[in-house]
C-alpha cells in the first residue's frame, strides 16, 4: 500500500483507535447542576407578566401539536416561539465559545448559530465559527444521528431544515463537537456530540440565547447522547432554576425517605414526549366527577398527559376545565370577575390584607402519586388590576403539566425506572 495511502488510512482510523473519555454519569460528581434562567427574567417582568407571555406562546404549540397527532404524524419538533423558556449555559468547540441555549424538554436537536451566518440573529455572545475549531467534525449523510434528522437525500452533508410552527426555524448542517458543561463544583468537556450548526435561523423574540438545547427522549438529545438516565430540574417564576444531573444531596436524602414516583408513559405516535398518567383531580373538597377516560392517553396517540417544563402553565382538556371552574368558584368567598387578561378563572383580589388566600386546595392524582400543590403554584395574583386568577386553562385534546405548576418543586426524571417524582423544594435552596 502506498505510504500516502497508508497515511490517510490511519488518518482515518485514528477517531477509532483513540481512546476517547466517554461521558458517564458515575463520572459526575454528585450534585453535577447548572442554573436556569428564564428568558423572561432579565426584563424584569412580573411573576405574573411572565405568565401572560407564556400563555401566548403557549397557544401555537398546543394547537399545532393537536393537529400532528391528529393527522397521525410522529410529533418530533420542538414547535414555539421560545419554546421551554428557561435559559442554560454551555460551550461548544476547541477552545471552548459560551453561549446560552433554551433548556427545552420538548425537544431533542441540540443547535446553535453558525458562522458564516447567512441570516442570524442577534445573539449576546460571539457566534460560534467551525473554522475556529480544533474539535469540528461535519456530519456524513450516513451517520446514524443524521437519518434521525432529515430523509432528504438531496446533499452530500447533512444539511436539515427545521420549520417551527409560529415561523420559527433553523436551518444548517449537522457536526460533531465536543461540548462543555458545567458549573461551579465541575466541568466536563465531551467530545463528539451531535449538534445543528444553524446558518440560516430565526426564533422569534430570543433575544439572549444562541440556540436550543433539547431534553426529551428522542435520540439527538443532550439526554441521549451523553446517556443521562436520570436528571432534576427545580424552576421559580421569578426567574433562577437548576438542572441537575445525577444524584444530588436533596435527591438521595429523599430518597432514602421513600419517595413517591409515578410512571413515566410513552406515547408510541410521539416516543420521545414525557406523558404522565393522570387519574383524576381533586378542587377543596370534591373530586371532580369526570370519566377517568377524560385523561388517558388513546390508542391512536391522542389524549393524554405530558409534563412540560416549556409550557408555562398546566392545561386540562375543556370538558374537564369547565366542570373544574364553577366546582373552584363555589368553595372560595372571593368574587369571580371576568377578565381580559387570557386566564378563565379570576377573582377580585380582596382589598382587606391577609396574607393567606382564600381558595381551595388542589391535587393532581397520577398514577401511584397524589400531588398536592402550594396555593403559588396555581394562584397568580395581578396587584394593580387587584385580581387574582387560577394559573390554568383549557386545551383540546392533549393535557399539559406545566411550569407554573413545577415551580419550588424538584421534578426528577428517572428514565431507567421511568417514572417522575415531585419534590417540594425551595429551589434557591437546594443542596446539591
Ligand atoms: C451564563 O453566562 C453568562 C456570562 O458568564 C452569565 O451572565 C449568565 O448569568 C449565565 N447564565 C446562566 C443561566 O448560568
Ligand atoms: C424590578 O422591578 C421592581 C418593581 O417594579 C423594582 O423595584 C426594581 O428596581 C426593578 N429592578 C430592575 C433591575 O429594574
Ligand atoms: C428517515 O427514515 C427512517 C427509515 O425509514 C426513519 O426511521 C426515520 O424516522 C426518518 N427520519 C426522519 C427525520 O423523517
Ligand atoms: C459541512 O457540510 C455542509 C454540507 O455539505 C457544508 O455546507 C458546510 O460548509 C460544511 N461545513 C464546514 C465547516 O466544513
Ligand atoms: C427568587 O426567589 C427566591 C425565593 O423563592 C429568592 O431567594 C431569590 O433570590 C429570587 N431570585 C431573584 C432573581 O429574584
Ligand atoms: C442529607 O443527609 C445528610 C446526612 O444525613 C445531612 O447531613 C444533610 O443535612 C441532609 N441534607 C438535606 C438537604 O436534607
Ligand atoms: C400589607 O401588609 C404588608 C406586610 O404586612 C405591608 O407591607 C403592606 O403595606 C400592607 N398593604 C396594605 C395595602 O395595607
Amino acid at each position: 500500500m502506498p505510504m500516502a495511502n497508508f497515511c490517510f488510512l490511519l488518518l482515518l482510523l485514528l477517531p477509532l483507535l483513540s481512546s476517547k473519555p466517554a461521558f458517564s454519569e458515575s463520572s459526575l460528581k454528585p450534585g453535577f447542576h447548572f442554573d436556569l434562567t428564564h428568558v423572561d427574567a432579565t426584563w424584569n417582568f412580573s411573576k405574573f407578566e411572565i405568565l401572560r407571555r407564556g400563555i401566548k406562546r403557549d397557544k401555537t404549540w398546543i394547537q399545532n401539536f393537536n393537529k400532528m397527532i391528529i393527522s397521525n404524524l410522529k410529533v418530533r419538533m420542538p414547535v414555539v416561539e421560545q419554546r421551554g423558556s428557561y435559559l442554560m449555559n454551555l460551550s461548544l468547540g476547541t477552545p471552548p465559545i459560551s453561549f446560552s441555549a433554551i433548556f427545552d424538554t420538548g425537544s431533542d436537536l441540540v443547535w446553535t448559530q453558525c458562522k458564516p451566518c447567512l441570516q442570524c440573529f442577534k445573539q449576546p455572545t460571539p457566534v460560534y465559527d467551525p473554522a475556529q475549531s480544533s474539535s469540528f467534525a461535519n456530519a456524513t449523510r450516513s451517520a446514524a444521528l443524521c437519518k434521525e434528522l432529515t430523509n432528504s437525500s438531496s446533499s452530500n452533508g447533512c444539511e436539515y431544515s427545521f420549520s417551527y410552527a409560529d415561523e420559527s426555524f433553523t436551518t444548517g448542517y449537522l457536526a460533531f463537537e465536543t461540548l462543555t458543561l458545567g458549573g461551579a463544583n465541575q466541568k466536563v468537556s465531551t467530545p463528539d456530540i451531535a449538534f445543528g450548526c444553524g446558518i440560516k435561523n430565526h426564533v422569534k423574540g430570543l433575544t439572549q440565547g444562541a440556540g436550543i438545547v433539547g431534553f426529551n427522549r428522542g435520540p439527538l438529545s443532550l439526554l441521549s447522547q451523553l446517556h443521562i438516565k436520570k436528571f432534576s430540574y427545580c424552576l421559580s417564576l421569578n426567574g433562577t432554576g437548576s438542572l441537575v444531573f445525577g444524584s444530588s444531596t436533596s435527591i438521595d436524602n429523599t430518597t432514602n425517605r421513600a419517595i413517591k414516583t409515578t410512571p413515566l408513559i410513552q406515547n408510541p405516535y410521539n416516543p420521545s414526549y414525557y406523558y404522565l398518567s393522570l387519574q383524576g383531580i381533586t378542587v377543596g373538597q370534591k373530586y371532580l366527577p369526570v370519566p377517568s377516560s377524560s385523561f388517558r392517553l388513546n390508542t391512536d396517540g391522542s389524549g393524554g398527559m405530558i409534563i412540560d417544563s416549556g409550557t408555562s402553565m398546566t392545561y386540562i382538556t375543556e370538558d374537564v376545565f369547565d366542570v373544574l371552574k364553577p366546582v373552584f368558584a363555589s368553595q372560595t368567598n372571593l368574587q369571580v370577575i371576568w377578565s381580559s387578561i387570557g386566564l378563565d378563572l379570576c377573582f377580585q383580589l380582596p382589598s382587606h390584607n391577609n396574607s393567606k388566600l382564600d381558595v381551595p386546595d388542589l391535587i393532581f392524582h397520577f398514577e401511584d402519586l397524589d400531588l398536592k400543590l402550594p396555593v403559588e403554584n396555581y394562584m397568580v395574583v395581578n396587584e394593580e388590576l387587584g385580581i387574582v386568577c387560577l394559573a390554568m386553562g383549557a386545551a383540546g385534546g392533549l393535557s399539559i403539566f406545566g411550569s407554573m405548576q413545577h415551580q419550588n418543586m424538584l421534578v426528577l426524571h428517572d428514565l431507567e425506572k421511568k417514572v417522575v417524582s415531585f419534590i417540594p423544594t425551595q429551589c434557591s435552596q437546594l443542596d446539591y
